[in-house]
Protein backbone atom coordinates (compact mmCIF):
# COMPACT_ATOMS: atom_id res chain seq x y z
CA UNK A 1 0.00 0.00 0.00
CA UNK A 2 1.27 3.63 -1.17
CA UNK A 3 1.02 6.13 1.43
CA UNK A 4 1.89 10.11 -0.62
CA UNK A 5 2.59 12.66 0.95
CA UNK A 6 0.82 15.88 -0.04
CA UNK A 7 2.49 18.31 -1.45
CA UNK A 8 1.30 21.00 0.88
CA UNK A 9 3.15 18.91 4.08
CA UNK A 10 6.39 18.97 2.26
CA UNK A 11 6.21 22.74 1.85
CA UNK A 12 4.94 23.44 4.80
CA UNK A 13 8.66 23.86 5.96
CA UNK A 14 10.35 27.24 6.31
CA UNK A 15 12.29 27.64 2.98
CA UNK A 16 11.02 24.64 1.47
CA UNK A 17 9.99 26.66 -1.83
CA UNK A 18 13.19 28.64 -2.05
CA UNK A 19 15.42 25.81 -1.71
CA UNK A 20 18.74 25.30 -0.49
CA UNK A 21 21.53 28.52 0.21
CA UNK A 22 23.13 29.01 -2.52
CA UNK A 23 26.93 28.50 -0.55
CA UNK A 24 25.38 25.30 0.42
CA UNK A 25 26.46 24.44 -3.56
CA UNK A 26 30.28 25.49 -3.36
CA UNK A 27 31.56 24.24 0.14
CA UNK A 28 34.25 22.01 1.20
CA UNK A 29 34.10 21.73 4.58
CA UNK A 30 30.09 20.81 4.00
CA UNK A 31 30.61 18.28 1.14
CA UNK A 32 32.83 16.33 3.93
CA UNK A 33 30.05 16.44 5.96
CA UNK A 34 27.78 15.10 3.86
CA UNK A 35 30.00 12.34 3.24
CA UNK A 36 30.20 11.69 6.47
CA UNK A 37 26.47 11.65 8.05
CA UNK A 38 24.67 11.01 5.12
CA UNK A 39 26.56 8.93 2.38
CA UNK A 40 28.73 7.06 4.95
CA UNK A 41 25.66 6.08 6.65
CA UNK A 42 22.82 5.19 4.06
CA UNK A 43 22.54 2.30 1.85
CA UNK A 44 24.67 2.60 -0.96
CA UNK A 45 24.32 -0.15 -4.29
CA UNK A 46 27.07 -1.91 -5.76
CA UNK A 47 25.91 -4.35 -7.93
CA UNK A 48 23.95 -6.78 -9.09
CA UNK A 49 24.26 -10.38 -7.45
CA UNK A 50 24.73 -11.59 -11.72
CA UNK A 51 27.50 -9.99 -11.27
CA UNK A 52 29.18 -12.00 -9.04
CA UNK A 53 28.22 -15.27 -10.24
CA UNK A 54 30.79 -17.78 -8.65
CA UNK A 55 32.61 -17.91 -5.45
CA UNK A 56 35.26 -15.69 -4.84
CA UNK A 57 33.65 -12.99 -7.34
CA UNK A 58 34.44 -9.86 -6.03
CA UNK A 59 33.48 -5.95 -6.32
CA UNK A 60 35.31 -3.28 -4.84
CA UNK A 61 33.29 -0.08 -3.62
CA UNK A 62 34.72 3.62 -1.85
CA UNK A 63 33.07 6.34 -0.50
CA UNK A 64 35.20 9.40 1.16
CA UNK A 65 38.13 7.51 2.87
CA UNK A 66 36.47 4.14 3.31
CA UNK A 67 37.18 1.09 0.94
CA UNK A 68 34.65 -1.68 0.66
CA UNK A 69 34.56 -5.28 -0.90
CA UNK A 70 31.84 -7.33 -1.49
CA UNK A 71 32.46 -10.93 -2.41
CA UNK A 72 30.16 -14.43 -3.11
CA UNK A 73 31.45 -17.05 -0.65
CA UNK A 74 32.01 -20.53 -0.94
CA UNK A 75 28.43 -20.81 0.48
CA UNK A 76 27.34 -18.46 -2.18
CA UNK A 77 26.45 -15.80 0.41
CA UNK A 78 27.22 -12.09 -0.31
CA UNK A 79 29.41 -10.47 2.13
CA UNK A 80 31.33 -7.38 2.21
CA UNK A 81 34.04 -6.09 3.96
CA UNK A 82 36.04 -2.97 4.58
CA UNK A 83 39.13 -3.91 2.25
CA UNK A 84 41.57 -2.52 4.84
CA UNK A 85 44.29 -5.08 5.68
CA UNK A 86 44.49 -5.85 9.55
CA UNK A 87 48.47 -5.88 9.39
CA UNK A 88 49.25 -2.43 8.16
CA UNK A 89 46.20 -0.92 6.38
CA UNK A 90 46.73 -1.52 2.93
CA UNK A 91 44.11 -2.63 -0.04
CA UNK A 92 43.67 -6.17 0.34
CA UNK A 93 41.50 -6.31 -3.18
CA UNK A 94 43.46 -3.56 -5.27
CA UNK A 95 41.66 -4.17 -8.78
CA UNK A 96 37.96 -2.49 -8.88
CA UNK A 97 36.57 -6.07 -9.53
CA UNK A 98 37.19 -9.74 -10.38
CA UNK A 99 38.21 -12.99 -8.57
CA UNK A 100 40.22 -14.49 -6.15
CA UNK A 101 40.02 -17.64 -5.98
CA UNK A 102 39.30 -18.93 -2.16
CA UNK A 103 40.98 -15.49 -0.52
CA UNK A 104 42.03 -12.38 -0.56
CA UNK A 105 46.11 -12.36 -0.45
CA UNK A 106 46.92 -8.83 0.69
CA UNK A 107 49.70 -7.34 -2.09
CA UNK A 108 52.15 -5.51 0.62
CA UNK A 109 53.55 -8.45 2.97
CA UNK A 110 50.85 -11.95 2.12
CA UNK A 111 48.58 -11.87 4.41
CA UNK A 112 45.48 -13.91 3.63
CA UNK A 113 41.92 -13.58 4.28
CA UNK A 114 38.98 -16.73 3.65
CA UNK A 115 35.94 -15.66 1.88
CA UNK A 116 34.06 -15.27 5.00
CA UNK A 117 36.79 -12.38 6.22
CA UNK A 118 38.15 -14.67 8.53
CA UNK A 119 42.05 -14.44 8.50
CA UNK A 120 43.85 -17.35 6.73
CA UNK A 121 47.64 -16.88 6.76
CA UNK A 122 50.42 -14.76 8.00
CA UNK A 123 53.46 -15.73 5.65
CA UNK A 124 56.48 -15.92 8.45
CA UNK A 125 53.82 -16.05 11.03
CA UNK A 126 56.33 -16.79 13.64
CA UNK A 127 58.21 -13.51 13.46
CA UNK A 128 55.16 -11.67 14.94
CA UNK A 129 54.02 -11.85 18.68
CA UNK A 130 51.13 -14.60 19.62
CA UNK A 131 47.91 -13.24 17.73
CA UNK A 132 44.57 -14.11 18.32
CA UNK A 133 43.94 -14.98 15.06
CA UNK A 134 39.71 -14.47 15.14
CA UNK A 135 40.61 -10.64 16.15
CA UNK A 136 41.95 -9.98 13.08
CA UNK A 137 39.54 -10.54 10.06
CA UNK A 138 38.45 -8.41 7.48
CA UNK A 139 36.49 -6.14 9.72
CA UNK A 140 32.22 -6.63 8.15
CA UNK A 141 30.26 -4.43 6.50
CA UNK A 142 26.57 -4.15 6.80
CA UNK A 143 25.89 -6.04 3.66
CA UNK A 144 22.23 -6.76 2.50
CA UNK A 145 20.77 -8.22 -1.20
CA UNK A 146 17.24 -6.53 -2.31
CA UNK A 147 15.82 -8.20 -4.99
CA UNK A 148 19.39 -9.37 -6.33
CA UNK A 149 20.60 -5.94 -5.71
CA UNK A 150 23.87 -5.70 -3.48
CA UNK A 151 23.86 -2.64 -1.15
CA UNK A 152 26.31 -1.90 1.73
CA UNK A 153 26.36 0.67 4.27
CA UNK A 154 29.61 1.65 5.93
CA UNK A 155 27.86 3.13 9.32
CA UNK A 156 24.44 4.08 10.83
CA UNK A 157 21.38 2.13 11.84
CA UNK A 158 17.99 2.15 11.06
CA UNK A 159 15.55 0.83 8.06
CA UNK A 160 16.70 -2.07 6.00
CA UNK A 161 16.84 -1.85 2.20
CA UNK A 162 13.29 -4.07 2.16
CA UNK A 163 12.03 -1.84 4.55
CA UNK A 164 12.54 1.22 3.09
CA UNK A 165 11.45 0.30 -0.30
CA UNK A 166 8.68 -1.58 1.01
CA UNK A 167 5.49 0.41 -0.83
CA UNK A 168 7.97 -0.45 -3.99
CA UNK A 169 8.23 -4.00 -3.01
CA UNK A 170 5.06 -5.53 -5.01
CA UNK A 171 5.88 -3.31 -8.22
CA UNK A 172 9.50 -4.09 -8.29
CA UNK A 173 8.75 -7.55 -7.66
CA UNK A 174 7.14 -8.25 -11.24
CA UNK A 175 10.31 -7.68 -13.20
CA UNK A 176 12.10 -10.66 -11.56
CA UNK A 177 15.11 -8.46 -11.39
CA UNK A 178 16.89 -11.34 -9.56
CA UNK A 179 16.82 -12.82 -12.40
CA UNK A 180 18.06 -10.14 -14.56
CA UNK A 181 22.04 -9.60 -15.80
CA UNK A 182 24.01 -7.11 -17.04
CA UNK A 183 23.30 -5.50 -20.13
CA UNK A 184 26.67 -4.18 -21.20
CA UNK A 185 29.28 -2.08 -18.95
CA UNK A 186 28.41 0.44 -15.93
CA UNK A 187 29.03 3.95 -17.18
CA UNK A 188 30.59 6.97 -14.69
CA UNK A 189 29.60 10.94 -15.61
CA UNK A 190 31.94 12.85 -13.80
CA UNK A 191 30.77 16.16 -12.92
CA UNK A 192 32.87 19.34 -11.58
CA UNK A 193 29.81 20.12 -9.55
CA UNK A 194 28.66 19.76 -5.88
CA UNK A 195 26.47 16.46 -6.04
CA UNK A 196 23.26 18.15 -4.86
CA UNK A 197 23.27 20.20 -8.08
CA UNK A 198 23.57 17.56 -10.42
CA UNK A 199 20.78 15.74 -7.82
CA UNK A 200 18.61 18.83 -7.80
CA UNK A 201 18.02 18.30 -11.54
CA UNK A 202 16.66 14.51 -11.32
CA UNK A 203 14.20 15.03 -8.68
CA UNK A 204 11.50 16.43 -10.47
CA UNK A 205 9.26 15.92 -14.11
CA UNK A 206 8.41 19.81 -14.33
CA UNK A 207 10.97 20.53 -16.65
CA UNK A 208 10.30 17.04 -19.01
CA UNK A 209 7.92 19.21 -21.44
CA UNK A 210 10.50 21.48 -22.03
CA UNK A 211 14.19 20.22 -21.49
CA UNK A 212 13.28 16.86 -22.44
CA UNK A 213 10.94 17.01 -25.57
CA UNK A 214 11.33 13.54 -27.02
CA UNK A 215 10.62 12.21 -23.38
CA UNK A 216 7.83 14.11 -23.36
CA UNK A 217 6.55 13.12 -26.37
CA UNK A 218 6.95 9.56 -25.54
CA UNK A 219 5.14 9.86 -22.19
CA UNK A 220 3.31 13.18 -22.02
CA UNK A 221 1.32 14.45 -19.31
CA UNK A 222 1.42 11.34 -18.08
CA UNK A 223 4.45 11.83 -16.37
CA UNK A 224 3.74 12.15 -12.61
CA UNK A 225 6.01 12.53 -9.79
CA UNK A 226 5.03 10.98 -6.07
CA UNK A 227 6.64 11.73 -3.19
CA UNK A 228 5.97 8.34 -0.65
CA UNK A 229 7.00 8.30 3.24
CA UNK A 230 10.42 7.10 4.26
CA UNK A 231 12.40 9.15 1.36
CA UNK A 232 11.10 7.48 -1.31
CA UNK A 233 9.98 8.55 -4.83
CA UNK A 234 8.34 7.22 -7.23
CA UNK A 235 7.64 8.52 -10.96
CA UNK A 236 5.57 7.27 -13.05
CA UNK A 237 4.58 7.81 -16.76
CA UNK A 238 2.93 5.59 -19.31
CA UNK A 239 2.96 6.16 -23.59
CA UNK A 240 -0.20 3.57 -23.93
CA UNK A 241 -2.13 4.64 -26.60
CA UNK A 242 -0.49 7.77 -27.62
CA UNK A 243 0.50 8.77 -30.86
CA UNK A 244 4.09 10.28 -31.36
CA UNK A 245 6.14 13.10 -33.57
CA UNK A 246 9.42 11.81 -33.18
CA UNK A 247 10.55 8.40 -34.92
CA UNK A 248 12.52 7.02 -32.57
CA UNK A 249 9.59 7.39 -29.87
CA UNK A 250 7.49 5.05 -32.60
CA UNK A 251 9.72 2.50 -33.68
CA UNK A 252 10.61 2.35 -30.00
CA UNK A 253 6.91 1.36 -28.98
CA UNK A 254 6.43 -0.67 -32.11
CA UNK A 255 9.75 -3.17 -31.54
CA UNK A 256 8.72 -3.51 -27.97
CA UNK A 257 7.19 -7.33 -28.57
CA UNK A 258 3.46 -8.29 -27.13
CA UNK A 259 4.27 -11.11 -25.68
CA UNK A 260 5.80 -9.65 -21.94
CA UNK A 261 6.15 -11.01 -18.53
CA UNK A 262 4.66 -8.14 -17.09
CA UNK A 263 0.99 -8.05 -16.22
CA UNK A 264 -1.09 -5.32 -18.49
CA UNK A 265 -0.50 -2.58 -16.23
CA UNK A 266 3.34 -2.23 -16.73
CA UNK A 267 3.88 -3.23 -20.58
CA UNK A 268 3.76 0.40 -21.47
CA UNK A 269 5.13 2.48 -18.13
CA UNK A 270 8.40 3.65 -17.46
CA UNK A 271 8.42 4.23 -14.01
CA UNK A 272 11.25 5.39 -11.56
CA UNK A 273 11.83 4.93 -8.10
CA UNK A 274 14.04 6.66 -5.55
CA UNK A 275 15.39 5.58 -2.69
CA UNK A 276 17.32 8.47 -0.28
CA UNK A 277 19.88 9.34 -0.44
CA UNK A 278 20.43 9.34 -4.27
CA UNK A 279 19.96 5.99 -5.76
CA UNK A 280 17.19 5.74 -8.92
CA UNK A 281 15.77 2.43 -9.64
CA UNK A 282 14.22 2.65 -13.41
CA UNK A 283 11.91 -0.14 -14.38
CA UNK A 284 11.21 0.07 -18.54
CA UNK A 285 9.28 -2.89 -19.88
CA UNK A 286 12.44 -3.81 -21.76
CA UNK A 287 14.94 -3.77 -19.05
CA UNK A 288 15.82 -2.15 -15.95
CA UNK A 289 18.20 0.83 -15.53
CA UNK A 290 20.08 1.50 -11.92
CA UNK A 291 21.76 4.93 -11.31
CA UNK A 292 23.35 6.53 -8.23
CA UNK A 293 25.14 10.09 -7.67
CA UNK A 294 28.04 10.37 -5.19
CA UNK A 295 30.36 13.32 -3.69
CA UNK A 296 33.91 13.04 -5.01
CA UNK A 297 34.87 16.12 -3.44
CA UNK A 298 34.19 19.25 -3.01
CA UNK A 299 32.92 20.54 -6.25
CA UNK A 300 33.18 16.98 -7.45
CA UNK A 301 30.72 14.52 -8.04
CA UNK A 302 30.07 11.25 -9.92
CA UNK A 303 27.05 9.84 -11.44
CA UNK A 304 27.34 6.20 -12.34
CA UNK A 305 24.97 3.72 -13.78
CA UNK A 306 23.96 0.32 -15.26
CA UNK A 307 21.29 -1.58 -17.26
CA UNK A 308 20.19 -5.00 -16.50
CA UNK A 309 17.73 -7.05 -18.10
CA UNK A 310 16.06 -10.77 -18.56
CA UNK A 311 18.33 -13.19 -21.18
CA UNK A 312 15.83 -12.06 -23.86
CA UNK A 313 17.50 -12.78 -27.28
CA UNK A 314 14.66 -11.98 -29.57
CA UNK A 315 15.58 -9.69 -32.24
CA UNK A 316 12.66 -7.00 -31.74
CA UNK A 317 13.58 -6.89 -27.87
CA UNK A 318 17.30 -6.09 -28.91
CA UNK A 319 15.90 -3.19 -31.01
CA UNK A 320 13.97 -2.04 -28.17
CA UNK A 321 16.63 -2.27 -25.61
CA UNK A 322 18.59 -0.32 -28.23
CA UNK A 323 16.14 2.47 -28.75
CA UNK A 324 15.29 2.43 -25.14
CA UNK A 325 18.91 3.51 -24.30
CA UNK A 326 19.39 6.06 -26.89
CA UNK A 327 16.86 7.65 -26.26
CA UNK A 328 17.67 7.70 -22.58
CA UNK A 329 21.15 8.90 -23.92
CA UNK A 330 19.31 11.66 -25.48
CA UNK A 331 17.62 12.73 -22.34
CA UNK A 332 21.05 12.22 -20.08
CA UNK A 333 23.11 15.05 -22.37
CA UNK A 334 19.52 17.10 -22.07
CA UNK A 335 19.88 16.73 -18.01
CA UNK A 336 24.40 17.36 -18.43
CA UNK A 337 23.08 20.98 -20.22
CA UNK A 338 20.62 21.65 -17.98
CA UNK A 339 22.81 20.66 -15.15
CA UNK A 340 26.14 22.89 -16.21
CA UNK A 341 24.02 25.96 -17.14
CA UNK A 342 21.88 25.61 -13.63
CA UNK A 343 25.39 25.14 -12.04
CA UNK A 344 26.71 28.29 -13.69
CA UNK A 345 23.80 30.35 -13.19
CA UNK A 346 24.38 29.69 -9.48
CA UNK A 347 28.10 31.07 -9.52
CA UNK A 348 26.67 33.86 -10.74
CA UNK A 349 27.10 37.26 -8.51
CA UNK A 350 22.64 37.65 -10.04
CA UNK A 351 21.84 34.58 -8.42
CA UNK A 352 19.74 34.95 -5.30
CA UNK A 353 17.72 31.83 -4.73
CA UNK A 354 15.22 29.97 -6.46
CA UNK A 355 12.01 29.01 -6.17
CA UNK A 356 9.93 25.46 -6.03
CA UNK A 357 7.01 25.26 -7.67
CA UNK A 358 4.19 22.44 -6.46
CA UNK A 359 5.72 20.15 -9.63
CA UNK A 360 9.16 20.56 -7.52
CA UNK A 361 8.11 18.78 -4.61
CA UNK A 362 10.97 16.05 -4.79
CA UNK A 363 13.44 18.84 -5.33
CA UNK A 364 11.91 20.20 -2.03
CA UNK A 365 11.55 17.01 -0.45
CA UNK A 366 14.86 16.01 -0.88
CA UNK A 367 15.76 19.34 0.83
CA UNK A 368 14.17 18.59 3.83
CA UNK A 369 16.01 15.31 4.55
CA UNK A 370 19.08 17.04 4.10
CA UNK A 371 18.11 19.39 6.70
CA UNK A 372 16.93 17.00 9.37
CA UNK A 373 20.18 15.55 9.33
CA UNK A 374 22.57 18.59 8.42
CA UNK A 375 20.67 21.41 10.27
CA UNK A 376 23.32 23.87 9.19
CA UNK A 377 21.51 23.86 5.81
CA UNK A 378 18.87 26.17 7.57
CA UNK A 379 21.48 29.05 7.85
CA UNK A 380 21.40 31.47 5.00
CA UNK A 381 24.93 32.07 5.06
CA UNK A 382 27.46 30.03 5.47
CA UNK A 383 28.92 29.25 9.05
CA UNK A 384 32.38 30.64 9.50
CA UNK A 385 35.57 28.64 8.02
CA UNK A 386 36.30 25.82 10.20
CA UNK A 387 33.44 26.02 12.17
CA UNK A 388 30.58 24.23 9.81
CA UNK A 389 30.97 20.41 11.43
CA UNK A 390 30.69 22.20 15.32
CA UNK A 391 27.86 25.02 14.23
CA UNK A 392 26.21 21.51 12.66
CA UNK A 393 26.26 19.52 15.66
CA UNK A 394 24.76 22.86 18.33
CA UNK A 395 22.04 23.07 15.94
CA UNK A 396 21.28 18.60 16.04
CA UNK A 397 21.46 19.38 19.99
CA UNK A 398 19.24 22.21 19.61
CA UNK A 399 16.82 20.81 17.34
CA UNK A 400 16.85 17.20 20.07
CA UNK A 401 16.13 19.12 22.82
CA UNK A 402 13.37 20.95 21.37
CA UNK A 403 12.19 18.13 19.94
CA UNK A 404 11.97 16.38 23.66
CA UNK A 405 10.66 19.18 25.40
S1 LIG B 1 49.51 -4.63 4.87
FE1 LIG B 1 48.52 -6.39 4.23
S2 LIG B 1 49.96 -7.92 4.57
FE2 LIG B 1 50.96 -6.17 5.30
FE1 LIG C 1 15.86 15.45 -16.74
Amino acid sequence: MMKFIPTEEIFKRKGSRSGLPAWAYDNAELTALEIDRIFLRSWLFVAHAAELPRSGDYQCFGMGDERAVVVRDGEGEIRAFYNVCRHRASRVVPEEKGHCGKSFICPFHGWSYNLDGSLRNIPKADSFPELEREQYGLKPLDCEVWHGLIFIRFGGEGASVAQMMAAAEEEVGLYRIEDMECLGESYNLEFDLDWKAVVDVDNEGYHVPVGHPELFDLVGSTYNDQRLEGGLGRSYSSFKDRKFKFQRNRDYVEALPEDSYLPESHRHCWIYWGMYPTFVLTLFPDQIEIYQFFPTGPQQSLMKGKCFALPDERPQMQKARELNQAINAGVGSEDIQLIEWVAEGMRSSAFDGLMLSDLESGVAAFHNALRDELPVLELEQAPAEGSLKQVNQELRAKARVSAAS
